[in-house]
């Protein structure tokens, strides 16, 4: 099948966090399965820059007060429809946040406007190419399915939203309707009304013909109002049409025997000449309990503020910590502020995708406490490198990592810690066990092991997929 998939970030051109990964691995993963995949980005600076062989495919001369140009183009493997609006998108520094650290006030017209270029394709094709399916990718692609079924002329490609975070609603005041060229009519609380507000997640939950989401247990969990994020109903009244397909990673770039930012390993007893190497780079003395890491964006889901609520007692047994992550201005204070407080805790404020890599080799353990995670990336690097994960019991942490009790150490299946809920004491419980674990070497050999052979590729997801977009593509 044909696919244009329509998301805000698209790894290597743009990332934040997991949704670039994913967009960006997808069109290789499922290329074997004979899926033709285009990926439509919005023209960021980062996204206009080394693209090769451009040429103009489509233009809007009124696109949210400017004009839109979508540029077909290669860049790092990619096929790519870029829409380049520089007065929506030529903004430097985060794809969403101005220089203020506040979102975009127009974020919701940035990305109607991707989502009807968006639509106009699924309808009308471009430069000769008609996708079967539009794949749109959280609240900035959500308008797409419904600006698609509303348009007239050419004919439909069916539709998959897939929901990245429940978290990010992509919310407009009522007001801005008719900016946002939305038809009034399903304004109400069966289209894409939420409390009065517009929402472009809510649009795409309720007029795509599929949705789907990045793990099993998460799409189980979007139907509870403790994780639903108020769209649980929406969510329970489309069950039929939901499904969890878990986040693969791409298997080459995290390769522990061919990574080139790191002394490569085949296996766990390689990776001590890493851990020097680590320790070093945070200005950590080598100590007796393991080395944990956290790579991360600093926000209340990850629940790093708990981490911190439970490290004086991590480092009293002799665990040591790096933590590399940016975000929420307060965290980022507190996390310096416990490098200062303790010998055993370096820290980098920032965003290092080779450092990450270096600590993904280096480390014992990584760590993952949050409150609630749609699948998570960092915990299957770390079973790649055979970091062992400690990680909250939620979403796709709960499918990805085989706790370490009783039964699954005598089974020899046991790949990791889990702790629920996510609250200090539980972590506190979580880090005791690693520590207890790490002590005891061939019940540890045996973790790492087993954490390596997790098969954490694209190929059974990328099979969920492809089987998906045909389903969509024949009715
Ligand atoms: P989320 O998408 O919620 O941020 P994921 O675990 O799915 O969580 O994906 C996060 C991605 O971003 C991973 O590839 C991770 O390595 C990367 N990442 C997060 N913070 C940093 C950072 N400070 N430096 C480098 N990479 C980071
Ligand atoms: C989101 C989620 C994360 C997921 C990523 C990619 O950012 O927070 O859990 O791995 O999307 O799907």
């Amino acid at each position: 099948s044909r696919v244009l998939s329509v998301a805000s970030e698209c790894a290597p051109l743009i990332k934040t966090g997991g949704l670039g990964d994913v967009v960006g691995a997808l069109p290789a993963a499922l290329a074997p399965q004979g899926v033709e995949m285009k990926v439509l980005l919005p023209g960021y600076p980062a996204v206009l820059t080394g693209l090769e062989g451009v040429r103009e495919v489509m233009r809007e001369d009124d696109l949210a007060g400017g004009t839109g140009r979508v540029l077909a183009a290669r860049r790092a493997g990619l096929d790519l429809l870029v829409l380049d609006a520089p007065h929506l998108f030529d903004r430097d520094g985060s794809p969403y946040l101005g220089p203020d650290g506040r979102d975009w006030p127009d974020n919701p017209e940035r990305f109607a406007a991707l989502s009807l270029v968006a639509a106009r394709i699924g309808r009308m094709g471009v430069d000769g190419w008609h996708p079967d399916v539009l794949h749109c990718h959280d609240w900035q692609a959500g308008f797409a399915p419904l600006f698609m079924q509303r348009m007239e002329g050419g004919r439909p490609a069916g539709s998959v939203m897939t929901i990245h975070n429940m978290a990010f609603h992509g919310l407009a005041p009522q007001e801005r309707i008719e900016a946002l060229g939305l038809p009034r009519d399903d304004f109400n609380s069966d289209g894409y009304e939420f409390w009065g507000h517009v929402s472009a997640l809510k649009a795409g939950l309720v007029h795509a013909d599929r949705l789907t989401t990045v793990s099993p247990n998460y799409a189980r969990e979007l139907m509870t109002p403790e994780f639903g994020m108020g769209l649980d109903g929406v969510i329970r009244a489309r069950r039929a049409d939901l499904c969890g397909i878990l986040n693969g990673i791409d298997t080459e770039a995290w390769d522990p025997a061919h990574d080139p930012h790191i002394a490569r390993f085949r296996s766990g007893r390689g990776k001590s000449r890493a851990k020097r190497a680590l320790l070093e780079e945070f200005g950590l003395a080598e100590g007796s309990g393991p080395l944990a890491i956290v790579v991360s964006r600093l926000t209340e889901q990850k629940g790093l503020d708990l981490l911190l609520e439970a490290l004086p007692r991590f480092v009293e047994l002799g665990g040591q910590l790096a933590l590399l992550g940016s975000g929420n201005a307060d965290l980022e204070e507190r996390w310096r502020e416990a490098a200062r407080a303790h010998d055993g805790v370096g820290v980098v404020i920032g965003y290092d995708e080779a450092l990450s890599h270096r600590m993904m080799a280096g480390a014992d353990a990584i760590l993952v406490p949050s409150r609630f995670e749609p699948c998570g990336l960092t915990q299957l690097y770390g079973l790649r490198y055979g970091t062992v994960p400690v990680v909250a019991l939620t979403g796709g942490l709960a499918d990805t990592v085989i706790h370490a009790s009783p039964a699954a150490l005598a089974a020899g299946a046991a790949t990791g810690i889990q702790f629920w809920p996510a609250a200090t004491d539980p972590l506190i419980g979580a880090l005791e066990h690693l520590v207890a674990l790490y002590g005891d070497d061939r019940t540890w050999s045996k973790i790492i092991r087993n954490a390596m052979r997790q098969p954490v590729g694209w190929n059974v997801s990328a099979q969920a997929y492809a089987e998906l977009y045909r389903e969509i593509g024949q009715s």
